[in-house]
């Protein structure tokens, strides 16, 4: 239980004292539409080493910085014209570019983790809109978890994974996309895919041309741990039906209709938004292994599928 007073719900008192709290280098979670964020002020070094202390997050592993707009994400960071029109086509939206610092950068360099870039978004969720404008900072925030462990979609999973770490969560209802931001970085001319996510592959190549993996030697984006998202229950995946002892998560009309149901109909972007909480929900029965269901890898399932396979890996002990 974490005392009553962190969490609220995110009317304009809440977030105007969630703002105050990130002017004097506290923590608030927040919600954004992906997922919620565990926010603090990007420009304050100490505030920032609190966000990696509170989710024991390595620290080669850089945060993304939440600004109002993209004339504020200039400010910070080299905007190619590719970026630049990245930026107007989906932001606000969740969408992060990954893109070189300035010389005179005001950010922290704790949220580049040594890196000489900078990722940020501007996020679309009007909660995360109000705090920013009232926080009048830019806002740092890596997935309100425990590293490595399921991203929190609801207000009551920040409380139960970092609810002693935050000054306040704010409560602003269940995020409606689900899945993290699509992450995208820039080598020369091309656009590369860090980090597969909400904005779905086919919507972005109009703009970027075909987009590159992720170069895994070179670029420390940790989103790429190969294990991460973990449960506590083992995951088997593109199962057909549940196993003895095993809890299914289906997909599509053709499951067993007792089973949680990522989408009846088949709906990816349905599926993206229910992922973390059924996985949460199933793993709180206490199962040992969770049978999911395979996910066509288009549109959002690319992100799915990079989740679940996450999931799914080897955990060191
Ligand atoms: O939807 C989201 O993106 C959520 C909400 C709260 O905005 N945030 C989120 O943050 O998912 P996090 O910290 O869990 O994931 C950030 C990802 C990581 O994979 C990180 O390695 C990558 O972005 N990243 C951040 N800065 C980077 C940089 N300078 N270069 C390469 N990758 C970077
Ligand atoms: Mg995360």
């Amino acid at each position: 239980m974490i005392a009553a007073e962190k969490l609220a719900r995110a009317d304009a008192g809440a977030i105007a004292r969630a703002g105050e709290i990130l002017r004097r280098g506290g923590l608030v979670a927040f919600p954004t539409e992906t997922v919620y964020g565990l926010g603090a002020n990007a420009r304050d070094d100490t505030a920032i080493a609190g966000i990696f202390a509170a989710k024991g997050r390595p620290r080669f592993n850089p945060l993304i910085v939440h600004v109002r707009d993209l004339k504020d994400a200039e400010s910070y960071g080299k905007f190619s014209d590719m970026a630049r029109e990245l930026a107007a086509a989906f932001w606000p939206g969740p969408l992060t570019l990954v893109v070189p610092r300035k010389r005179d950068c005001a950010l922290s360099l704790l949220v580049s983790a040594g890196l000489d870039t900078v990722a940020m978004r501007v996020p679309a969720h009007p909660v995360a809109k109000a705090l920013l404008a009232e926080a009048k900072v830019p806002i740092a925030a890596p997935s309100a978890n425990p590293s490595g462990k399921l991203s929190a979609t609801r207000a009551c999973d920040v409380a139960e994974g970092l609810g002693e770490h935050v000054d306040l969560i704010l409560d602003g209802s269940d995020c409606s996309v689900g899945i993290e931001s699509t992450v995208i970085g820039f080598e020369s001319d091309h656009a590369v895919l860090l980090r597969p996510g909400a904005i779905a592959r086919e919507e972005l190549e109009p703009i970027t041309g075909t987009l590159r993996a992720a170069d895994k030697t070179h670029i420390a984006a940790p989103g790429m741990l190969e294990s991460h998202y973990a449960p506590r229950a083992a995951l088997r995946l593109n199962a057909r039906q549940a196993q003895n002892g095993e809890a299914l998560l289906a997909f599509g009309s053709g499951a067993p209709a007792m089973a949680l149901n990522l989408s009846n109909s088949g709906n990816l972007r349905e599926a993206a938004a229910n992922l973390f909480s059924m996985l949460r929900k199933l793993d709180a029965s206490g199962t040992q292994t969770i049978a999911v269901m395979p996910i066509p890898n288009e549109g959002l399932g690319e992100a799915i599928n990079d989740r679940l396979a996450r999931a799914a890996a080897t955990r060191a002990p």
